[in-house]
């Protein structure tokens, strides 16, 4: 199955979408609101200065923000579409990011570049059959010493809603929409792969990444799945007979000097 094709054909149908969203409301952000939340900027502290990379950047928000911040910045995405509207937003803004359009496994074989920091975001890493190789590209793209951090959506949050926690040998292929409040219902074909929480860390460490940190959320600041909850001041959360579900994870890891 050509996973990549037919993901790419839907995350360029999705970009369009969102660039017209509220979800990511693309005007404020011009007029200079930050796309990113209190759990990355806490985890990821001063970037000015700092050589980024930015792996699933969708259309550049958050790459452009960690810019804004003062980082250098490069993103990375499978989108065509994604990655115009990044480049679009860069000179609009008159700032000075790199987007490359590729598959992050095929970025990996040919980037001969290091970078400070390894980031990456919400909705990641379901798209990617292997993590093994994810964690070698990251790897091979830091700098000894250099740090990554991740921030993902629980998978535990998946299990609920009746997906695999572990690991299947086949992955999901479903027709969905987005999730952004404008989609009109349309739906396109998307491949998906479920990963527990010990393959992503052990495909870091086995990379050759230490783990300094591993953290649970209880909240979360989108509205992106059903059944979620506002709590002032907090963020979403969801219920499940009555408790909190972990609604996302965040590590940092370095590369072993
Ligand atoms: C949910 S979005 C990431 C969310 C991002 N934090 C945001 O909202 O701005 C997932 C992104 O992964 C990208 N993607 C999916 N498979 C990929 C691959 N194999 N290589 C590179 N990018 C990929 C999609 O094009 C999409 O832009």
């Amino acid at each position: 199955m050509d996973y990549l094709n037919i993901n790419k054909e839907a995350w360029d149908k999705r970009t369009k979408v969102h660039v017209d969203s509220k979800f990511y409301d693309v005007e404020a952000f011009k007029d200079g609101k930050s796309s990113l939340n209190n759990v990355e900027l806490e985890q990821m502290g001063d970037v000015k200065g700092k050589k980024l990379l930015h792996l699933q950047c969708h259309f550049g928000q958050d790459t452009l923000s960690w810019a804004r911040q003062g980082a250098i910045v490069t993103g990375v995405d499978l989108s065509t579409e994604a990655i115009e509207q990044a480049n679009k937003l860069n000179s609009a803004l008159g700032l000075d990011a790199t987007f490359i359009e590729k598959d992050i496994y095929q970025f990996g074989n040919e980037n001969s570049e290091k970078f400070d920091v390894v980031y990456t975001s919400y909705g990641v890493l379901c798209w990617l059959p292997d993590l093994s190789q994810w964690a070698n590209v990251i790897a091979n793209s830091l700098v000894s010493g250099g740090e990554f951090h991740l921030v993902e959506f629980h998978t535990f949050n998946d299990l609920l809603s009746g997906y695999s926690y572990f690991p299947c040998t086949e992955p999901d292929v479903e027709d969905e929409g987005t999730y952004t409040e404008n989609c009109d219902g349309e739906k396109s074909k998307m491949v998906t792969w479920a990963h527990s929480l010990s393959e992503v860390i052990n495909a870091l460490i086995t990379a050759g990444l230490t783990i300094e940190q591993f953290k649970e959320y209880r909240y979360s600041p989108y509205n992106c799945f059903e059944g979620l909850e506002f709590i002032a001041g907090k963020g979403y959360q969801m219920l499940h007979k009555e408790q909190q579900v972990p609604l996302l994870y965040a590590i940092k890891a370095r590369k072993n000097s």
